[in-house]
């Protein structure tokens, strides 16, 4: 007999990955350790069949699922309306595929490279259902790919002094929703391109659990202002 109250459910997350997924490892390892208390990963989803982040999930018993943009894209024309309309059903799949069952709490972007549309926030808000991105530079600098490349190159040309690592909310605009945790990462003259990038992902693996953190707390921060369950 537990003499313990009913302790709420853990936090639920699921995590979006496209590639090596060291973010991922980072997450999977920070679970119910006091950097991320009470939290699970429920799934693990990725938009490329051979992201090694999915290896890391299935080594963790984290169920995984592959989404697929390719067979939305053989349904409709190889044009800018085809491509689009193809892009929105795979989000609204991607969407179902996540709140149908067993909704998460959060929905954790770990170096997902994939732009989710209006659509996808829409359907997600819905649910009620956070979503926060990982994002390798600060706040309105740099959105989209290759963040840290283009970084780079400015500092070569001695256009920049600095750069940084974000965690924030996700909107249809590229890495423009709300930041919860910003970090900021020296730049140092004369480093090689894949010495700042390894600077970047360790300020990255901590940053993700520590924004996770945020967002979960803020989630029950919400809910009680609501009145609704715990998350965990
Ligand atoms: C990270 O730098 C992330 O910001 C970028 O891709 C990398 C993902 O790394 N989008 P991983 O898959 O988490 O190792």
């Amino acid at each position: 007999m537990s003499s313990q109250p009913n302790l709420p459910s853990p936090s639920r997350l699921l995590v979006l990955i496209s590639g090596n997924g060291s973010n991922l490892q980072a997450l999977i390892d920070a679970c119910n350790t006091p950097a991320l208390p009470h939290t699970s990963i429920i799934r693990v989803i990725s938009n490329r069949k051979d992201a090694y982040g999915l290896q890391r999930a299935q080594k963790a018993d984290i169920p995984t699922t592959y989404h697929n943009l390719v067979k939305y894209k053989k349904r409709h024309p190889a044009t800018d309306a085809g491509v689009q309309a193809a892009r929105e059903e795979y989000d609204r799949d991607l969407a179902r595929l996540i709140v149908d069952d067993e909704p998460p709490d959060l929905v954790v972007c770990a170096g997902f490279m994939h732009v989710l549309s209006v659509h996808f926030c829409t359907l997600l808000a819905e649910a009620g259902v956070d979503i926060i991105n990982l994002h390798p530079a600060l706040p309105g600098r740099y959105n989209g790919a290759g963040a840290i490349d283009r970084a780079y190159e400015d500092f070569q040309k001695g256009e920049i002094s600095g750069t940084g690592v974000m965690i924030h909310y996700v909107i249809a605009e590229v890495d423009m929703g709300e930041p919860i945790v910003v970090r900021d990462v020296e730049m140092r003259a004369g480093e090689a391109k894949g010495e700042l990038e390894a600077r970047m992902h360790e300020v990255e693996h901590g940053l993700i659990v520590e924004g996770t953190r945020v967002a979960l707390e803020n989630i029950k921060e919400r809910r009680k202002r609501e009145g609704g369950g715990e998350t965990g």
